[in-house]
């Protein structure tokens, strides 16, 4: 009965992988929950209320108003009495709803209003997971703080085969019992979080970076302050949406000497700083003022400088008790590479990710690490969403 007297509301929408949302319903009650079912008005094609509500033993709630009793449904009270909220399955379109606000019908009213956590199982054919709006819509709910129940490969309802089917209802189950039996477990702490890249200037209109885009380190503040921790986030140049939490203070900078003064700032009082940052190891040393012109002229010559190394300044300061973690992004000798950064640098631990890893690195949803620490350890882990290899870290943090 691990979610004893959890209220737990069930949005459904309007998928083939409807039908499995009756055991979902199933396996939430047995395990001791109360659900309140909300169905969009197309999941009434795929499952009837009558099934639902039977199992739920409470009605299901799809339209604003009860039509012969003109009772009105509160979509706030809905929000407020639940202790979480999971959407599965969820279409492109529910998806794309919840990501821009389009509150045209209760599941989405429902999900605007509530305060508990969100947990959003997509489930749609393989083409539309793949298509960039689906894409976009996924990483804004993941910026909102939303925990995405990653679908999975196999074969779909169109008798193609890719990644979309639903995550499992026992899966789904085992994800909320995770998440209630986690602790508060940063409470009271102070973590610094850089993320993204920096930009360093050649002229007024080019300059020097890479491809980061902030998704690693902006997960890792999410997970961080999700577990209480009162996070300082300073962040490269990144398009993605910052993260919305009210423990998360976000500094924004550009080049590494703006990312090592806010780092220096705030690392005296902080009882942990994780560097996910891919931090520009040299500058022009002489930007120019005005752009850079192309006609008539031999190509330009860049004299660098390097960089200082925020990582190895941070090392060089710590205190007795503080935690310094570093990544470690490498393209060859990965283990070796990764070993010299947690030496170097002075770091507690070293998060390795190799760009010979599919789906690990820049820019991608997932990542595949595996961490060193100072006391010896090597720890791999396996491919997972940005949010989940944030959780593997902090856990691994703590175990110092
Ligand atoms: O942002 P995403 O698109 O999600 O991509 C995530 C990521 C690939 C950027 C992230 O997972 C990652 O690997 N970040 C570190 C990238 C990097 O610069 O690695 P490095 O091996 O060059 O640096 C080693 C460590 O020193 C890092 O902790 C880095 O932040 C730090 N460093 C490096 C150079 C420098 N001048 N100052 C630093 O502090």
């Amino acid at each position: 009965m691990s979610l004893a007297g959890k209220h737990i509301i069930l949005g459904i929408t309007g998928g083939i992988a409807a039908y499995k949302s009756a055991l979902l319903v199933r396996l939430l009650v047995k395990a001791g929950a109360e659900v309140q079912v909300v169905m969009t008005p197309n999941a009434k094609e795929f499952i009837t209320p009558v099934t639902l509500s039977t199992l739920s033993g409470k009605p299901v709630i799809s339209e604003f108003f009860t039509a012969n009793t003109g009772e009105w449904h509160s979509h706030v009270d809905l929000g407020l009495w639940a202790d979480a909220m999971v959407v599965a399955p969820a279409t492109a379109s529910t998806i794309g709803k919840m990501a821009n606000g389009v509150a045209d019908n209760m599941l989405v009213t429902t999900y605007l209003s509530s305060k508990a956590p969100i947990f959003v199982a997509p489930a749609m054919d393989l083409d539309m997971m793949a298509h960039p709006s689906t894409t976009r819509n996924l990483s804004l709910l993941r910026s909102y703080g939303n925990h995405i129940i990653e679908s999975r490969a196999g074969e779909l309802a169109s008798h193609l085969t890719g990644k979309g089917r639903m995550e499992e209802p026992e899966a789904i189950v085992e994800v909320l019992r995770a998440y209630f039996s986690r602790k508060d477990d940063l409470a009271g702490k102070k973590v610094l979080i850089t993320a993204g890249p920096t930009f360093e200037r050649i002229d007024p209109v080019r300059f020097i970076g890479n491809y980061s885009t902030g998704k690693m380190g902006y997960a890792i503040a999410q997970e961080a302050a999700g577990r209480g921790a009162e996070v300082t986030l300073v962040s490269g140049p990144v398009s993605i949406p910052a993260p919305v939490h009210p423990n998360i203070r976000i500094v924004n900078v550009e080049s590494a000497q703006q990312m090592l003064d806010a780092c220096e700032e705030v690392f005296p009082t902080a009882d942990a700083a994780i560097m996910c940052a891919a931090v520009a190891d040299y500058a022009p040393v002489a930007p120019s003022a005005i752009k850079i012109k192309r006609e008539g002229n031999e190509p330009p010559v860049i004299h660098l400088v390097k960089n200082p190394d925020i990582a190895r300044a941070l090392g060089a300061a710590k205190r007795p008790g503080q935690l310094l973690v570093g990544f470690a992004l490498e393209t060859d000798h990965e283990g070796d590479n990764a070993r010299a950064k947690l030496q170097a640098k002075n770091l507690d631990m070293v998060v390795l990710n190799s760009l010979r890893d599919a789906g690990a690195g820049f820019a991608t949803d997932t990542n595949k690490i595996t961490i060193f620490t100072a006391d010896g350890r090597t720890v791999p882990f396996e491919l997972k969403d940005k949010r989940a290899v944030a959780s593997d870290i902090i856990d691994t943090m703590l175990s110092l």
